[in-house]
């Protein structure tokens, strides 16, 4: 097979990004991208993102010592961007649901947080510190100063849209590249700027539209699990994916054994979209929680409120190995999940989008 057989679009990509083919393990904050992961990727030849939006800067700090210890390849890091809109409050009823929740799980009632010790500012200044190549965000978009500062630095910035408006507007800040998220993915929706309400376009649909709207390069994202997912990306005009659950059943990734159990048991219909655990849609493999919280969805707290008052519920579940109350991020492609290293799993990748893209010219 030849190394170089990737289109000229996907080859400007991957020369800037300093890596050898156009596969990104998605940032997965909350456990699944550890730095041992991501070092992992980076040193096969792809991009390997650390996520650390649910961290504090001192450990964003040490996340990244740990990743650069194990690579001296490009790397990127991946942040939440706060939201602006003002902060809504749980209902009763809600609360009393999730105290239901606690009781059963015996822990105390949750209660509404107070304010954070830091804030985006403080996370990114991390970044800045330790000379991170590349800097990926979602939820929103950072100052244009913040970013205009990145990109003096030298780093790479890279958006997450979840419909075409909010990918202008990433471009319009001056990111480098934008990340299609289609409705099939794993974890939370970037969305932030859409006029139309919550986009759930498919990336299938997104993508195309996407790259006919902007100069800068898409990189797909969603449901992508092996080398048609790839092939079929770069076809629709993207030219690199992202891909978050197929790299969730890889040895070097940070997933408890019930989460692991589940994907690997886990079905097409097997995923759906809720807000319950954190206050944004994010989509996961439905358990006992999600459908407990079904008719509790208009009154949750907004983002990042919900979370906090559900982070005792979940992390006692994963101390219990209970799937029931566990946020089981995945996205549509779950079931095709395959167990393997993370090397492996990349040069598998290419390969299969070599005879793909080659079964479908052969006969040109
Ligand atoms: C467990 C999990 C955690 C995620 N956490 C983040 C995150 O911290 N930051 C981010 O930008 N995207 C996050 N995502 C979304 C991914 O960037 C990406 O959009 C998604 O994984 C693509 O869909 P796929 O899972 O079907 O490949 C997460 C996804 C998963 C599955």
């Amino acid at each position: 097979m030849p190394t170089d057989f990737w289109p000229d679009r996907v080859k400007v990509l991957t020369k800037r990004l300093g890596i050898d083919c156009p596969i990104i393990q998605a940032p997965m904050a909350g456990g699944p991208s550890t730095p041992e992961l991501v070092a992992a990727v980076s040193n096969s030849g792809a991009l390997g993102s650390l996520g650390v939006g649910y961290l504090p800067p001192e450990q964003i700090e040490s996340e990244i010592h740990k990743v650069k210890e194990l690579t001296n390849k490009p790397f990127s890091i991946n942040l939440f961007v706060p939201d602006r809109d003002v902060a809504s409050q749980p209902s009763d009823k809600v609360l009393n649901r999730l105290r239901e929740f606690s009781e059963e799980l015996g822990i105390d009632a949750p209660r509404i947080p107070g304010p954070s010790k830091y804030n985006f500012e403080d996370q990114l200044a991390v970044i800045l510190e330790n000379n991170v190549p590349i800097f990926s965000f979602t939820f929103g978009i950072p100052d244009k100063v913040l970013i205009k500062d990145l990109f003096e630095r030298g780093v790479l910035v890279i958006g997450t849209a979840t419909c075409v408006e909010e990918g202008v507007l990433l471009e319009q800040a001056g990111c480098s590249a934008i990340i299609a998220q289609g409705s099939e993915a794993g974890g939370h929706r970037g969305t932030f700027g859409s006029t139309e309400g919550t986009p759930m376009i498919g990336g299938l649909a997104l993508v195309p539209q996407l790259a006919d709207k902007v100069k800068i390069p898409v990189i797909a994202s969603g449901g992508i699990m092996d080398g048609r997912g790839i092939a079929a990306s770069i076809a629709l005009g993207a030219s690199a994916v992202q891909m978050g659950t197929a790299f969730l059943s890889c040895e070097e990734a940070g997933v408890p054994r019930p989460w692991l159990d589940r994907l690997l048991s886990s079905k097409d219909v097997s995923t759906v979209l809720t807000k319950a655990f954190s206050g944004k849609y994010a989509r996961g493999i439905k358990n006992r929680f999600i459908d407990g919280m079904l008719s509790f969805e208009e009154g949750v707290a907004s983002y990042p409120i919900q979370n906090s008052l559900t982070r005792l519920i979940r992390n006692t579940a994963k101390e219990k190995e209970n799937s029931d109350f566990m946020s089981l991020w995945a996205g549509q492609g779950s079931a095709m999940s395959r167990k393997y290293k993370a090397r492996e799993l990349i040069n598998l990748l290419v390969s299969e989008t070599y005879d793909v893209l080659k079964s479908m010219t052969s006969n040109l």
